[in-house]
């Protein structure tokens, strides 16, 4: 019989080598036809299934919600700076990728790491939260620069509601809400953040749609596919900033020396 020379790359979530290239199996003239959208993309090239409406638009939301955050947050900052100096839309694009991490929009997957061990442990808030402070870790989700118990981040409120209204369980949601009423009782700035909203709200994705099993989903949030959603989301502000910058011919930036003190 034929003999297969072994490959160097295994690929299961897309093959272009028909006559049109099929994202999980379906040929790009049905995601056309049928009118998919973003989220529908996302769960058939992430997760490699259709979802139900309701994930996909939860999908979108998170995309729309976290497209921009205004000009001085880390990554604009950093995008402004780079694109100012001259340099091409990729460069000034990664240069704002680059801050994305454990306190800026990267704390997704570590929040739906601790909430989820958290919930299924039974730890009451005050154990998680105190457990955590025993370790010197911050909780990821929890906290923010401007946002407080008495100004709350909207695009958190407009996740719940959507969730709260479409989903079949919003458990760890809840307990994500939970802990920020233990946390703000400690300090007015520790409120659930974005990155905690959508890490919760994801895990109760996961669970309640029937569409993955268990060891799916512990694979999904031992990876970390979900910071993945602030990546993508922020470049699209990213790219509008550097689009912006070029736009108003802005010139080198320089910090001013007011601004920095100089000490020995
Ligand atoms: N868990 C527990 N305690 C906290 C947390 C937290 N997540 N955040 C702040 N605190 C407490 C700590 O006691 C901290 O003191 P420490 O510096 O000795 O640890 C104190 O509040 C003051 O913290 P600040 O450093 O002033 O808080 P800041 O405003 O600089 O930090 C930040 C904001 C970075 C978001 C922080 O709250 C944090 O690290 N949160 C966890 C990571 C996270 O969720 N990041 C995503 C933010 S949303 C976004 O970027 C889109
Ligand atoms: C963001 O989405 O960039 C913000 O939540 C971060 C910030 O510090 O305002």
């Amino acid at each position: 019989g034929k003999v297969r020379a072994p490959t160097h790359i295994i690929s299961t979530i897309s093959d272009d080598r028909g006559e049109e290239p099929c994202y999980a199996g379906v040929p790009m003239s049905s995601i056309v036809e049928q009118g998919y959208g973003v989220g529908d993309v996302i769960s058939l090239l992430w997760f490699k299934r259709s979802l139900p409406r309701y994930c996909t638009k939860f999908i979108e939301i998170c995309i729309m919600l976290c497209a921009d955050h205004g000009p001085c947050v880390s990554g604009a900052h950093n995008t402004i700076v780079t694109a100012r100096a001259g340099k091409d839309l990729v460069s000034s694009l990664v240069s704002g990728l680059l801050t994305i991490g454990p306190r800026f929009g990267g704390a997704i997957d570590d929040a739906a790491r601790y909430f989820k061990d958290a919930y299924d442990r039974n730890l009451t808030p005050y154990e998680f939260v105190e457990s955590m402070k025993k370790k010197g870790i911050r909780v990821p989700g929890i906290g923010h620069r401007i946002k407080r118990g008495d100004n709350r981040d909207k695009r958190v409120e407009l996740l719940q509601l959507f969730a709260r209204t479409n989903f079949p369980s919003v458990k760890y949601m809840e307990y994500a809400v939970q802990v920020e009423t233990y946390t703000l009782s400690k300090a007015n700035n520790l409120v659930l953040n974005v990155d905690g909203a959508i890490g919760s709200l994801f895990l109760d994705l996961l669970a309640g749609s029937g569409m993955f099993t268990k060891q799916e989903i512990d694979e999904i949030v031992e990876i970390g596919y979900l910071n993945g959603l602030f990546v993508l989301a922020r470049s699209i502000g990213l790219i509008g900033h550097t689009f912006d910058q070029k736009r108003l011919k802005q010139p080198l930036y320089r910090h001013p020396w007011e601004d920095v003190l100089y000490t020995k």
